[in-house]
């Protein structure tokens, strides 16, 4: 690697990312009501401890020091989501005393210097609209759309950056067919209509945000991995490597860029479902793959961890990792049959997550090259991090975290990310996941992923060491040293 190239170019952007289901509280505050999570934290087994999010890091009531913390970090870009069970809490009519909410955080970012970067849906849809049939239907799309167009409202003169959906693989098949995000549901047909009624939503939004103002910055992010084979010339192996690609990767990137589904993993999942394709394909109305593919300005990348597949059985499991979940859980891949998850030896997180930062740059380099430099999209890390489990030490009654795993983690995959650009990726920034230590959906708060440690009995935040490695990068604007 050459020195002079670990500098970040002057459009870089660096950032911390949260969201407000993990961070918020005040749950039932100023007309809020509950949300998809808020009803699955109270299904038993459903998030280790029973933990909730009625409190979770209480930033409802704290952002103002939560902002000030960014600052002090050096935050060019904060990434947050708005909870939809706030604005329109049963996910109808308006509730001004939510989006205001919104209205004062901006202001306060704004007023710090730190570009808000918002995202409309990070997972929490009101309750009452699951009640309706969630995002299995259609008309949930056209509830969002009318959210969204709320939010624009209130605060378009402000905000420049929106991000439509966080991780839509998580929301439909982690959710719908897995089981292990809420709603808890188990069914093929489910994940797969609620892929298709989310990327719907957030198509719609794309055109209807476009129309009132070209000049906003319109995008979504997208959990993507890399797949290697564990034998890219054993046929099973490449298989399977080809099928986590597809339903992972390609089910949204394809329709998204290229207006239409994966033809091979259709034929997978037809293979062993076919109801559960013919229900979605008759969910797939004609007009809405263009709708879906409304140009975009950015694509959010959240980036943890590669893996390594085969099409056999490993001699030896992976170890560690204990289940987030005592509720029974079915497969997030609708085709899962014949793929198995191999272990090359890596150091792992405790989510049981093997650290590859060069995964990040082979990502970043492929998803450049086969969808977004084509079309002009620039590409942003919207999530990297990592959960360690961090012991708390004290320096004259100060408490100090010494996180050098995370802090590794950090400069490792920013490192990764420069190599992207040296390979002439158009990658226009960095958002650690995350800001704050906070809820981690079924894991509850055993897995805190922050640069920033909160105590949730006395909610004192304290900048652990990666905290402060990450603020030295951003002010040097350089790994050097
Ligand atoms: C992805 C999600 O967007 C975020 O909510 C979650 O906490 C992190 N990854 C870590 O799992």
């Amino acid at each position: 690697m050459n020195a002079s190239t670990r500098h970040f170019p002057p459009n870089f952007r660096f950032g911390a990312a949260t969201a407000a289901f993990q961070i918020e509280g005040a749950a039932a505050e100023d007309g809020r009501r509950a949300s998809i999570w808020d009803a699955f934290c109270r299904v038993p087994g459903a998030v280790l401890g029973g933990d909730t999010g009625d409190v979770a890091c209480d930033h409802y009531h704290r952002y103002r020091d939560d902002v000030a913390v960014m600052k002090d970090l050096g935050l060019q870009s904060y990434r947050f989501s708005t909870s939809w069970a706030r604005v329109r809490p049963d996910g109808g009519a308006l509730n001004h005393a939510g989006v205001d909410f919104y209205a004062r955080l901006v202001d306060e970012l704004l007023d710090a210097g730190i570009q808000p970067w918002l995202t409309l849906y990070h997972w929490d849809l009101p309750q009452a609209l699951q009640e309706r049939g969630g995002w299995t239907v259609r008309e949930t799309a056209d509830r969002f759309t009318e959210y969204a167009l709320d939010m624009h409202d209130a605060l378009g003169d402000r905000v420049a950056v929106w991000t439509t959906l966080n991780e839509p693989w998580c929301s439909s098949f982690l959710s719908y067919t897995a089981g292990v995000h809420a709603p808890g549901r188990t069914s093929v047909a489910e994940g797969l209509l609620a892929a298709h009624h989310l990327l719907l939503g957030h198509g719609q939004v794309v055109r209807e945000l476009r129309a009132r103002d070209a000049a906003l910055n319109l995008g979504l992010t997208l959990n993507l991995t890399v797949a290697d084979p564990v034998d890219a010339a054993d046929p099973a192996d490449a298989d399977a490597a080809r099928r986590i690609d597809g339903q992972f990767n390609r089910w949204f990137l394809d329709p998204v860029f290229r207006a239409e589904y994966p033809a091979d993993i259709v034929a997978d999942i037809r293979a062993v479902d076919a109801d559960a394709v013919g229900r979605f394909e008759a969910a797939v109305q004609p007009g809405d793959l263009p709708a879906i593919a409304a140009p975009i300005d950015t694509l959010g990348v959240n980036y943890y961890h590669g893996e390594l597949v085969g099409g056999r059985p490993p001699a030896r499991q992976i170890g560690g990792g204990e289940a987030p979940t005592s509720r029974p859980t079915a497969s997030p891949y609708p085709a899962h049959h014949g793929i198995f998850w191999h272990d090359r030896g890596l150091p792992r997180t405790p989510m049981n997550w093997e650290v590859q930062p060069e995964g990040l740059t082979r990502l970043l380099v492929r998803v450049s090259a086969e969808y977004a430099a084509p079309v002009g999209v620039a590409l942003y890390v919207t999530e990297n991090g990592a959960a360690y489990d961090d012991e708390p030490a004290g320096d004259d009654g100060e408490l100090r975290i010494r996180d050098l795993d995370r802090t590794e983690y950090v400069r490792d995959h920013l490192a990764a990310v420069l190599d992207a650009a040296d390979a002439g990726v158009d990658v226009r920034g960095y958002f650690y996941w995350s800001l704050l230590d906070n809820f981690e959906w079924a894991w509850g708060y055993r897995k805190g992923f922050g640069i920033v440690h909160v105590d949730y009995d006395t909610q004192v935040r304290t900048i652990k060491d990666s905290g402060r490695e990450y603020a030295r990068i951003i002010a040097a604007r350089s790994l050097a040293g």
